[in-house]
């Protein structure tokens, strides 16, 4: 995982230097404690994974017999200490997948958090998905050139979730309802519209009685498999 990538200062430790672990794929400097224990983590959680159980004030939006599985709301709720404890373990874990920084306590508060969950307990997707006023439309790097704007990317980024972290947005806000400010399936489950599934129950659910289109979806800081869902999904 790239986004470990980090500086060290020889000190002359033992094994240094970088090693890519070939079961989880994490990218880490063996011997210094601060990246064994984050590996350790990573690669338990990547191998197992983490695990759905009922919560009091979930709500479950769709049914999927094939896989023993379900789609299932949580709202961030400070009074319910478990439902929280879920959807910030599962965010802390998504944000090691992508590298991702940490969200404030602010912003987890309006946002709602959608569950892919498999074989009755296995959390395989998750999408965390935050109200938004305005999103900038995303011009990839390689089209940047005002002439090529018919090649210009489509893909919506939240207007105010922009830390830097290098997408190019065009200037002119476009209206959007709901950004999509974390995304994630399982490795071994992709290509297999667990995402898509995921948007399509955001989208009729993010905002009572009324299904938004997907291009009122927007993607915050989209990374590359983000950017190639969000277009395909955002434009057909
Ligand atoms: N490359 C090219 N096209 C893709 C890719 C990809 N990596 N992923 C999805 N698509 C397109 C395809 O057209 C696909 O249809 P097809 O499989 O019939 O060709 C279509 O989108 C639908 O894809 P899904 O199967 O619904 O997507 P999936 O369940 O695989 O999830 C996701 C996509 C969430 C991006 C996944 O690859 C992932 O978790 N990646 C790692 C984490 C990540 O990068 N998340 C996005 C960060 S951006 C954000 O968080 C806002
Ligand atoms: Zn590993």
């Amino acid at each position: 995982v790239k986004s470990y990538e980090q500086t060290y200062l020889d000190l002359g430790q033992k094994n240094f230097g970088t090693y890519t672990c070939p079961e989880c794929q994490m990218s880490y400097v063996q011997g210094t404690l601060a990246d064994d224990t984050l590996h350790t983590n990573f690669h338990r959680l990547t191998l197992e994974g983490i695990k759905y159980h009922s919560y009091q004030d979930e709500i479950t939006l769709e049914t999927i017999p094939e896989v023993n599985g379900r789609i299932v709301l949580l709202v961030y709720n400070e009074t319910r200490f478990f439902e929280k404890l879920k959807i910030k373990n599962t965010i802390e874990w998504v944000n090691l997948e992508l590298g991702a920084v940490e969200m404030t306590e602010e912003k987890l508060k309006t946002s709602k958090a959608y569950f892919y969950v498999a074989n009755k307990y296995d959390i395989v997707g998750f999408a965390l998905a935050v109200r938004i006023e305005k999103a900038y439309k995303v011009i990839d790097s390689l089209s940047e050139n005002a002439q090529d704007e018919s090649r210009k990317v489509s893909k919506l980024q939240i207007g105010n979730d922009n830390d830097g972290s290098g997408i190019f947005c065009s200037t002119k806000p476009l209206r959007a309802a709901c950004g999509i400010s974390r995304l994630w399936v399982k490795r071994d489950h992709r290509r297999k519209k667990i995402a898509t599934k995921l948007l399509d129950n955001v989208r009729k659910n993010f905002i009572y009685g009324c299904e938004l289109k997907p291009i009122e979806v927007a993607f915050s800081q989209p990374s590359g498999d983000g950017k190639a869902f969000a277009t395909q999904y955002t434009e057909t």
